[in-house]
């Protein structure tokens, strides 16, 4: 019997990531990616025979018609805000992913407030302002400098955390005047949570959700998180931060009253639900944002910790019939350090060829993932900011780190950007 056909629709080291753990599941022989990118072309080694990788460009529904897979995967957040999954579901593709209306909760941050203060998620206090001359009037409401936000989607770049009342005035004013063009027309103004930062996705059928173990990113381009925000350096799971019995705090009062709240608004979530906590000092998980896809570089680290049939499971929330005895979380931990091109997160320099790719796989439980790669003259060369994921997984936090730092450290290209830190916290509290 042949298994099933994947689609994956992104380029980035999360859906090279996808990629794989899709690839080695038992249910599926062929996986394809659209557009992919330069790692996405070469199946892990190991791999039982049979099964086929390959890269296809095109429009996502052109390459869905052609391809007529048995799943569609999507990564990124853009196209599921406008509604990729209610086109692919129309033409009777099976599509894993929330609807336009129900990836609101990423794609607007005051739609994603009100659902959590419907339906009693704990979250920031919030104000919602359209109109610049009241800006003032709402920051001065707050007693220590708020979080200003753009409700759209602005790439990661719409979140000032203010140091004084002044540049909260100034950056709400900044997006109201049109900075973020329609996703600033509309901000948010929320009180400044302190504590540690986890991430928690759970893959969500519209009704039921199974919750995956806690990631940790880390953010800032600069060891000791410092220097301007990125898409995301490292990551590393399971994150100690979120104890069993806190992680069954977040299914209960964040994740489950998220997909029963969609659920009673006539917005069911099917999906991958990512919710971004802050722990507080108090150890209570508040609610800081809702994604609605995969976190890149979270899938990284997410997809070594399973074992299993990641399509059965994706397939089976897709059809609103969770099954999600279709994978297990293995007694493993996984490491991702992020190797960035010179310039990032700023206009990387891109280009470069990368050496040492080979040395680095052969190490014991390593994986590379491809983020912004591509292949010129027969050669791996950078193009894009963020360009590898260099992931390793370990019986241990301290051997997938071992790994995956001595991994990193096989890879060369000019200016190669990494940080050192990565896990570090976990492995000396
Ligand atoms: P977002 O783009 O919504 O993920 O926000 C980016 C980052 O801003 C988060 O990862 C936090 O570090 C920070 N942040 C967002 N909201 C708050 C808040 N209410 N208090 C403190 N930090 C926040
Ligand atoms: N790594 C954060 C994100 O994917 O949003």
């Amino acid at each position: 019997m042949t298994g099933r056909k994947v689609l994956v629709l992104g380029s980035g080291g999360r859906e090279h990531a996808l990629a794989d753990a899709l690839l080695a599941s038992p249910s599926v022989s062929r996986v394809v990616v659209s557009p992919g990118n330069a790692g996405t072309l070469t199946p892990p080694a190991g791999l039982p025979s049979g099964k086929a990788l390959l890269n296809k460009p095109g429009a996502p529904l052109e390459v869905a018609r052609d391809e007529r897979p048995d799943l569609v995967v999507v990564g990124p957040e853009a196209p599921l805000t406008e509604g990729l999954i209610d086109q692919l579901s129309a033409e009777g593709f099976l599509a894993f992913g929330p609807s336009r209306r129900a990836a609101a909760l990423e794609g607007s941050k005051a739609f994603m407030k009100e659902v959590a203060a419907r339906h009693g998620l704990r979250t920031a206090r919030f104000e919602r302002v359209t109109d610049v001359a009241e800006v003032e009037r709402v920051v001065g409401s707050f007693e220590h400098p708020p979080v200003v936000k753009a409700d759209g989607l602005c790439a990661g770049k719409g979140v000032v955390v203010a140091v004084s009342h002044d540049e909260a005035v100034a950056a709400a004013r900044d997006m109201l005047a049109g900075r973020f063009g329609a996703a600033g027309a509309t901000v948010v103004i929320e009180e400044q949570l302190v504590g540690q930062e986890a991430s928690v996705h759970a893959i969500c059928d519209g009704e039921r959700a199974f919750v995956l173990p806690a990631a940790q990113d880390h953010k800032r381009i600069f060891d000791d998180d410092r220097g301007p925000n990125t898409g995301g350096m490292g990551t590393y799971a399971p994150a100690p931060l979120i104890t069993p019995m806190l992680a069954e705090r977040v299914r209960r009062e964040i994740i489950d009253r998220a997909v029963a709240g969609m659920a009673a608004d006539g917005n069911p979530f099917r999906g991958t639900l990512f919710a971004g906590l802050m722990i507080t000092p108090e150890g209570e998980p508040c609610l800081l944002e809702f994604n609605v896809r995969f976190g890149d570089p979270e899938t990284q680290v997410l997809m070594n910790v399973l074992d299993g049939d990641v399509a059965e499971l994706l397939a089976s929330a897709a059809r609103g019939a969770l099954s999600a005895d279709a994978v297990t979380v293995a007694p493993r931990h996984a490491v991702c350090v992020v190797l960035a091109a010179p310039g990032y997160p700023g206009t990387p320099e891109v280009g470069s060829p990368i050496s040492g790719l080979e040395r680095a796989a052969q190490i014991d439980g390593v994986r590379v993932y491809h983020a912004g790669t591509r292949i010129e003259a027969g050669a791996t060369v950078t193009s894009g900011g963020r360009v590898l994921g260099v992931t390793a997984r370990g019986s241990t936090l301290a051997e997938a780190h071992e790994r995956a730092y001595r991994a990193a450290d096989a890879i060369e290209f000019p200016g190669k950007q990494l940080r050192r830190d990565i896990a570090r916290r976990a492995l000396s509290p």
